[in-house]
């Protein structure tokens, strides 16, 4: 098979603590794939390796067929790549409308001086950008709120932002860290909308951390399970549900919230 991402025995230590040990990750074009585990479980640190912040102690990720263990961002940008944090990452300073800009800053391609002398190619993408921000602001129903401060808003409506500013140059390959943690059930059907929403308009191959298990049946095509930094399953939803591998994770915690 020839995934659009692949992860070959991956595996990442902090001093002595082990993240992820050798792990795989295999996710096709235009996938929806869900990462799930318990706390610690390893699932960002796998997306922090995917999109180039950690370098892993050894192991392999392709994108697209490019092989790298780290990248720059901005070349990840090259690579379409955009992701999400698993806390929020917004400039208190900046309205919504120029946050969702800056995620097209890695776009720019005339020169600063054709940007600084207002040149006509430098206008044109300027103007090109503002109108793709503004398409995208106006999907994720965001318009009512594009020139308040992001910092500002509720936290729901910042999550969307971040979503908004990830998907705005098109990214081949979205990797969203808990872009649904503290929402209400009604929030959450709504997000879980705009990703669908985004994988039929850019064909973008997704990659989410996300616990509510709900929103992992119905939102997934796939589901890889971490727990203690190792992969315990890969499947369909389904599969994945039914796994006694993944049971007895969960179980173990809730046995282990019990204790606490
Ligand atoms: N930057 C870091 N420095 C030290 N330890 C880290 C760092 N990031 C993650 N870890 C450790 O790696 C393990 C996995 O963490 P993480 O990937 O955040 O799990 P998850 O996202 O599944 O909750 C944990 O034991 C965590 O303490
Ligand atoms: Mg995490």
């Amino acid at each position: 098979m020839n995934a659009f991402l692949a992860v070959d025995a991956v595996s990442l230590g902090f001093g002595g603590a082990v993240a992820l040990d050798s792990v795989d990750l295999s996710v096709a074009k235009g996938e929806i794939h869900a990462v799930i585990g318990p706390n610690g479980a390893g699932k960002s640190s796998l997306l922090n390796a995917i999109s180039g912040l950690y370098r892993p102690d050894s192991g392999t990720i392709r994108i697209a067929d490019d092989g790298f263990s780290r990248v720059p961002t901005k070349r990840l940008a090259e690579l379409g790549v955009a992701r999400t944090f698993q806390n929020l990452a917004l400039f208190k300073g900046l309205s919504v409308l120029d946050t969702v800009m800056a995620g097209l800053v890695h776009r720019q391609s005339a020169g600063l001086a054709a940007q600084i002398f207002g040149l006509p190619a430098a206008r044109r993408e300027a103007r090109e950008h503002r109108e793709r921000a503004e398409a995208v602001i106006a999907s994720l129903d965001l318009a009512d709120v594009r020139d308040r401060l992001a910092g500002t808003l509720p936290y729901g409506v910042q999550k969307r932002v971040e979503l908004a500013r990830a998907l705005v140059a098109r990214p081949r390959l979205l990797l969203l860290d808990e872009p649904m943690a503290g929402m209400t059930a009604t929030e959450k059907q709504r997000m879980s909308g705009y990703i669908r929403a985004a994988r039929v308009s850019s064909g973008t191959t997704i990659v989410l951390i996300e616990h509510d298990i709900g929103v992992v049946m119905s939102l997934s095509d796939r589901v890889t399970v971490l727990d203690h930094g190792r992969r315990i399953a890969s499947g369909t939803p389904a599969e994945v549900q039914a796994d006694p591998a993944v049971l007895a994770a969960y179980l173990g915690l809730a046995f282990d919230e019990e204790a606490a």
